[in-house]
């Protein structure tokens, strides 16, 4: 069978797609280079986003993921304000749009019913579009005014992994192209940065054994799993629960770190895990108070930090990248934890019971 071969030597897509992750970031910045070696995307995309008062981002699933990420790039380099929205809640629930808003559909597949349907509405309602998407002339990339390509290669595994990390990174460039164009200054060059990326990338692809036994430590037999961080660490947390959810079945959930407080801690017992990430300088004793909170209450944590900000007791210490593209890199450990995970559990890992890898019904 052909897709057997495409495989190789892996036993899992999900595990090869995991390992493609450096090669994929090469390959998108060489895709989005110039030949000065800038980095390039359609001038069409640059006026429709200096043209939009506030973007509109729909997604589903991990792509949604995505997009909140996306939204720190695009505020923080473009300055220009970032909704992100739940495509099957957007469509019945339109919040008040802006004079001149410019939507965003994030899509691996290009293919997403409920994505479609919002863009199907926002057209008839005469607004611009932009499709990133990991698959050319799928149909949310055809019904859309512009498409900007993930260049990923084929994503087989129902857990999205490498699309993830190829959606952050053109959504990197997007928001760093945009920024030159209005005469802003990125303090960072993004080609040097996400090629630091990729290599880090590769520490991380070299690393399997450790992750492998902190899935075993930590998971083998929970019945649950919490996943804590604070900004940019927040939606990696979220991240980080959906793929072990999908893949083990094990019941996970991120929260804000500060959250906790305000209800969640009820819900951690003697031995409970808990995943913490802290990639960031300026929360970073603000989470580590947050692991205190849980770990007073019995919980059994796992930290995973960023070299330079890492202390004693850290499990997994990840190299050292941009602040801002932290995710690329911190999104790894939760794939391989899951990965292994759900390979102790004895789960079918590319293919999980109830899903599907796009949805194309409402
Ligand atoms: C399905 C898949 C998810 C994916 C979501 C959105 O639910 O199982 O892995 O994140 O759809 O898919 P899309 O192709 O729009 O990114």
């Amino acid at each position: 069978d052909a897709s057997d071969i495409e495989k190789g030597t892996y036993p899992h897509y999900m595990l090869k797609e995991i390992d493609e992750q450096p090669a994929v970031m090469r390959k998108i910045i060489q895709n989005y280079q110039d030949a000065n070696g800038e980095l390039e995307i359609d001038s069409d995309i640059v006026s429709a986003m200096n043209e939009a008062d506030r973007i509109y981002i729909i997604a589903a699933g991990t792509s949604y993921h995505a997009g909140l990420v996306g939204k720190q790039f695009i505020e923080r380099l473009a300055q220009i304000p970032v909704e992100v929205h739940i495509s099957s809640e957007f469509g019945y629930n339109m919040p008040l749009l802006s004079k001149k808003p410019l939507f965003i559909f994030i899509s691996q597949s290009g293919e997403t019913a409920d994505s479609r349907q919002v863009l199907v509405q926002v057209k008839e309602m005469g607004h611009k579009s932009l499709t990133i998407t990991n698959v050319p002339g799928s149909t949310l990339s055809r019904e859309a005014d512009h498409t900007m390509l993930l260049y990923a290669g084929p994503e087989i595994a129902v857990a999205s992994t490498k699309a993830y990390t190829a959606q952050l990174a053109v959504l990197a460039i997007l928001a760093e192209v945009t920024a030159k164009s209005r005469g802003m200054e990125v303090s960072f060059n993004l080609v040097q940065e996400l090629g630091i990326v990729a290599n880090a990338m590769e520490v991380l692809r070299d690393s399997k054994e450790e992750f492998e036994m902190i899935a075993r430590e930590y998971l083998s037999t929970t019945r649950n799993c919490f996943f804590i961080g604070r900004g940019i660490d927040f939606y990696v947390g979220l991240e980080g629960a959906l793929k072990l959810k999908e893949i083990s079945y094990i019941q996970a959930e991120g929260f804000a770190g500060g959250e906790l407080k305000h209800g969640t801690i009820a819900l951690i017992e003697e031995g409970t895990p808990v995943v913490a990430l802290a990639t960031q300088k300026f929360v970073n004793l603000s989470i580590r108070g947050n692991v205190k909170e849980v770990v007073a209450r019995g919980a059994n944590p796992c930290i995973i930090s960023m070299d330079g900000l890492n202390m004693e007791d850290d499990r997994f210490v990840i190299p050292e990248v941009h602040e801002l593209l932290t995710p690329l890199i911190s999104v790894i450990p939760m794939q391989l934890i899951s990965y292994y995970a759900a390979l102790h559990r004895d789960c079918d890992v590319d293919k999980p019971r109830n899903l599907a890898k796009s949805v194309t019904v409402e």
